[in-house]
């Protein structure tokens, strides 16, 4: 476990560095979405549609505009214009659900927005809208869980453009399949799970003459600029999008929800501010949800542990409006070593909300299948599960012909094995004791992309010594503030607390979505790159400031060195800090611009293939007299680049494994067959892993620089701990119990 490119050990890189926004929030002042207030403002309920298959035929909004204190009821016919937007480039104009609101009577899934209240205060809107009066008419909403693929042609349209549904092929997977000795078929079933970050979504939404003022809860306020300019029809540099702080989003909050547009056009028509704030019941309704997926695997083996072929065959439910594409079979090409390879997914319409990426977006549903799989096989083979592994690793990207570019999968399955004890495993079901309870234990590989979104970055050095840096990304509570304030202390050389940070709002140069594990590794060339052209700028103060100490040189004769100019050929001298030389200039400040753009939708072919790596090793206890099962601990080894923060990067894969806990356990959004809607739509009743469910889990890094990505070698981590660990979970109850459960969540009765 080394690191191939040392840093000074005064080095704030690789430092645990404490949330520098955490005072912020555990005094209050941090201000949320919905803590935003101002004169004028007006709240707005929306409506809910109580079908999920038909049409509005009559809205009577009577007595709704007759409460006192209500300012609107808008819908289909008095709502102003809302353009539909559409993809641009990069992580721009996009929307997981393309229809504006009110721009049709067709209700497609439960809780679609039909009217919108808009009153003094939330609870005379929230009167107001629940005595609006739909009448529809009906027909029975498709929420079947069975999924079979639509009949939809060969290439269909997704989010980012066209998709072909054959995904990847190599060599023939299905005669090899057949001449296999050793062959596996099995089908993994994940449930429609929701998002529901503690902060629920919100927009408050302003107009001054043509120019809007967004407050939104946004993983990506550059995204959410370019559809809003789309939606009304408006140049980009009329709209300003501020999200400060999130309570975390979990992808749900990466791309604009109809809510947005509502509060903006509701704002616009009223000529006041409007917020709008939904309710946990709509968050399981109108704003994303991880789809349905049913995934057929097939490996085809030697008894010596060789795979021939596998075949991934997938599909998952959409809405009837979507495109959202759930990626299972992202990861299937490149994570083992096979000849014989088949991917293709399909998709199944349903009345029900958009889907949506949450957490880990088709690698968390894929590899729990092909992980599932591959323990599967292992039992089969009568060989050792991490054995498997190690002998199916490919010496390079076999789907791309191309080296990784930092592969450390193997030695992730050496050091979890290790730190787990793994070696003391017998393989037998219900073999191991301990305290009266059967152990159970199991394993799993993961993996998660890496690649780098835009980063835009401004840094200036000032005259008391302080620095700011800038960039237009968002914090929703992983630790970007920190990162930033690392980034920044780490180029100019000043300690953590002397550095401000802004981001969360567009005004600031265009930065990275808070999505797909791309911001941390985006943000380093960025603002490396500012923070460069800002001491660029220094020295040549340095230099030209009459009664300079360096006034008899030029620029590049100077070096800047941990916050202080030096000439370069005098290596004995003290040098002068910054500051000083800023003060004697009369200078305030001196500012540099720097900008890194997006590998991430490159359609050259890429000399490297680029992800990070994993394993999970878990441990779960059975008490089968009284169905009692419990996850006694976890050790996850990751492989994600050199680490910029290990306190909020243990952090983050902590949390990933506690939500992969309630993947395996608990999360399952249910449909009512009747009326579509969501039916166990509150926290009470959609369950998650608590506390009390959450073992001791033992976070390592192996920390291995991957500068493809970036000169520092950082990739992101706030994906790759939920892949896998489902698969690990669910081996360690067979290991336990003898009874393999293939569709999440695992309930107790499928124990007894
Ligand atoms: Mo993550 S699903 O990209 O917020």
């Amino acid at each position: 476990m080394a690191t191939t490119q040392e840093l000074p050990a005064n080095s704030p890189i690789g430092r645990d560095t404490r949330r520098v926004d955490g005072p912020y929030k555990v005094t209050g002042l941090a201000q949320y979405t919905s803590d935003f207030r101002f004169p004028g403002m007006l709240y707005a309920v929306p409506v809910e549609a109580t079908i999920a298959n038909g049409r509005v035929l009559k809205l009577d909004t009577a007595t709704a505009e007759k409460m006192p204190g209500v300012r609107a009821i808008l819908h289909r016919g008095n709502i102003g214009r809302i353009f539909r937007a559409t993809y641009e480039a990069g992580f721009e104009g996009i929307t997981e659900e393309g229809r504006p609101p009110f721009e049709d009577d067709i209700v497609r899934y439960y809780g679609q927005y039909i009217a919108l209240a808009v009153a003094e205060t939330f609870e005379t809107a929230k009167a107001a809208a629940d005595a609006v009066r739909a009448t529809y008419s009906k027909e029975t909403p498709n929420v079947q869980t069975h999924l079979e693929s639509d009949d939809e042609p060969d290439v269909v349209l997704t989010t980012y453009g066209p998709r072909e549904r054959l995904q990847s092929r190599r060599g023939d997977a299905e005669g090899a399949f057949a001449t296999a000795p050793i062959k596996l078929d099995r089908t993994y079933v994940t449930p429609t799970e929701t998002q529901n970050p503690l902060e629920p979504h919100a927009t408050t939404a302003l107009w001054d003459g043509s120019m809007l003022t967004l407050y939104e809860s946004s993983q990506g306020v550059v995204n959410l600029r370019a559809v809003l300019a789309q939606m009304f029809g408006l140049p980009k540099e009329n709209v300003r999008v501020i999200t400060k702080f999130v309570g975390s989003g979990f992808g749900c909050k990466l791309y604009p929800w109809p809510h947005c547009a509502l509060a903006a056009v509701a704002a616009r028509q009223v000529g006041k501010p409007v917020k709008l704030v939904l309710t946990r019941k709509m968050m399981f309704q109108s704003v994303g949800h991880r789809p349905r997926s049913q995934q057929r695997v097939r490996l085809g083996a030697t008894p010596e542990g060789k795979l021939v072929s596998i075949q991934h065959d997938y599909v998952y439910e959409r809405s009837m409006l979507d495109a959202h594409h759930e990626d299972c079979g992202e990861a299937t090409p490149f994570q083992y070593s096979v000849p014989n390879l088949r991917v293709t997914f399909g998709r199944s319409k349903r009345n029900i909300g958009a889907g949506a990426d949450m957490r880990g977006p088709g690698r968390v549903p894929g590899l729990y299948a092909t992980e599932s799989a591959m323990n599967e096989l292992a039992e089969q083979l009568k060989i050792d599960p991490v054995k498997l592994r190690i002998l199916t690793e490919p010496r390079l990207d076999e789907s791309l012909g191309v080296p990784f570019s930092s592969r450390h999968l193997v030695e992730c399955f050496e050091v979890g094995a290790e730190k787990f004890g793994w070696s003391r495993r017998t393989p037998e079901v219900g073999s191991m004791k301990r305290d009266g309870l059967t152990v159970g234990w199991g394993m799993a590989g993961c993996s998660w992309g890496s690649a780098r979104d835009i980063c835009h970055a401004s840094v200036q050095l000032r005259d008391d010594g302080t620095v700011r840096v800038a960039t237009a990304t968002q914090d929703i509570g992983t630790g970007t503030y920190t990162i930033l304030a690392q980034l920044a202390a780490q180029k100019t050389g000043v300690s953590i607390d002397k550095v401000e940070v802004a981001l969360g709002d567009t005004s600031l140069p265009p930065g990275p979505l808070s999505g797909g594990s791309l911001a941390t590794g985006s943000l380093v060339p960025g603002v490396f790159a500012a923070a460069d052209k800002a001491i660029g700028s220094l020295l040549v103060v340095a230099a030209l400031t009459p009664g300079s100490p360096f006034a008899n040189h030029s620029p590049d004769q100077l070096i800047f060195k941990s916050g202080r100019v030096f000439v370069k050929s005098d290596g004995s001298a003290k040098g002068v800090p910054f500051h000083d030389l800023l003060r004697a200039a009369n200078l305030r400040l001196v500012s540099g611009s720097g900008r890194s753009e997006a590998t991430l939708f490159s359609h050259d072919k890429p000399k490297f293939s680029t992800h990070s790596f994993g394993c999970h090793f878990a441990e779960v206890t059975w008490q089968a007299e009284i169905a009692r099962l419990r996850v006694s601990r976890v050790v996850t080894v990751i492989d994600a680049g050199r680490i910029i923060n290990p306190l909020t990067g243990r952090n983050q894969i902590e949390g990933a494994v506690v939500m992969g806990i309630g993947m395996a356990f608990f999360e399952h959004t249910t449909y009512d067959p009747q009326n579509g809607a969501p039916i166990n739509s509150s926290l009470a009743d959609y369950l998650v892993t608590v506390n009390a469910d959450a073992p001791p889990i033992d976070v390592h890094f192996l920390n291995y620089p991957d500068t493809e990505i970036n000169e520092l070698g950082a990739r992101g981590i706030g994906e790759i701990g939920l892949t896998g660990i489902a698969a690990a979970l669910t081996e360690a109850v067979h290991h336990a119990t003898g009874i393999r459960v293939r569709e999440l969540p695992i309930k107790i009765e499928d124990l007894i």
